[in-house]
């Protein structure tokens, strides 16, 4: 498939089948993505490769310390204040994936399943946490955001379906703790993968882009 292709008809995909990635496709998509250009190819990351009975006894940790209340404790601060025009999009993209799923925006019974998803990796069988060691900032941020974006393309090619999750970095001791992962080490983001039945409401959801113009300037 064309790489634009690849890029173009991607999209967050919610529901896993229960079907393992082989191990050689997994390589080749990491072997590939970390081809990913970084600051003076610093590659200021790690990537944590959870699957089995270690991705599940993971979820089932996270899954139950979200039931018990706890507060998300994300080691980098989630973004706040955004703009009203920005927010207003985050606002749409909320209320078109309930109205694609048949959810009611009051029902909180089905909403807080739908982010209790997130902490069983929406059934997908790999999970990737990635991390970076305390004290890194915009500039190996930038640099893990590309990485991101290169792995959700690369994973296409082999036939299987990703998405990216913050949530996965919820609950930052809890991933230290289980993966014995030290200390100097931060939480930051996370990607679900595999194969998907594209059918699937959770995976048809194409999600809206604002117009060119209110991106793009030419001079
Ligand atoms: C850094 C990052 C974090 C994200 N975190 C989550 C998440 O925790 N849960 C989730 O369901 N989607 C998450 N997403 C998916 C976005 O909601 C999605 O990319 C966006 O709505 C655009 O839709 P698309 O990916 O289908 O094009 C995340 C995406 C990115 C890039």
């Amino acid at each position: 498939m064309l790489t634009s292709d690849l890029i173009k008809n991607r999209r967050s995909n919610r529901k896993f089948l229960d079907k393992p990635v082989e191990k050689e496709k997994l390589d080749r998509i990491l072997e590939t993505s970390l081809r990913a250009p970084s600051w003076k190819n610093a590659q200021s990351y790690r990537i944590l490769v959870v699957q089995g009975e270690a991705k599940k006894k993971l979820s089932d940790l996270l899954v139950s310390h979200a039931l018990a209340g706890n507060k998300d404790n994300p080691d980098f601060p989630y973004q706040e204040n955004y703009p009203s025009y920005l927010k207003k999009r985050m606002i749409e993209l909320g209320s078109n994936l309930y109205k694609h799923l048949g959810i009611d925006r009051k029902d909180m019974e089905k909403r807080n399943e739908m982010l209790l998803d997130n902490f069983r990796f929406f059934g997908a069988p790999v999970g990737l946490i990635f991390i970076m060691e305390k004290g890194m900032g915009y500039w190996p941020a930038l640099d893990l955001g590309i990485l991101l974006g290169t792995i959700m393309i690369a994973v296409r090619e082999e036939g299987l379906e990703s998405v990216a999750q913050a949530s996965l970095a919820a609950y930052p001791d809890i991933i230290r703790e289980e993966l014995q992962i030290d200390s100097k080490w931060n939480i930051a983001v996370g990607i679900s993968l595999g194969y998907v039945n594209p059918e699937d409401p959770q995976n048809s959801f194409v999600s809206q882009r604002c117009d060119f113009s209110e991106i793009v300037s030419f001079y």
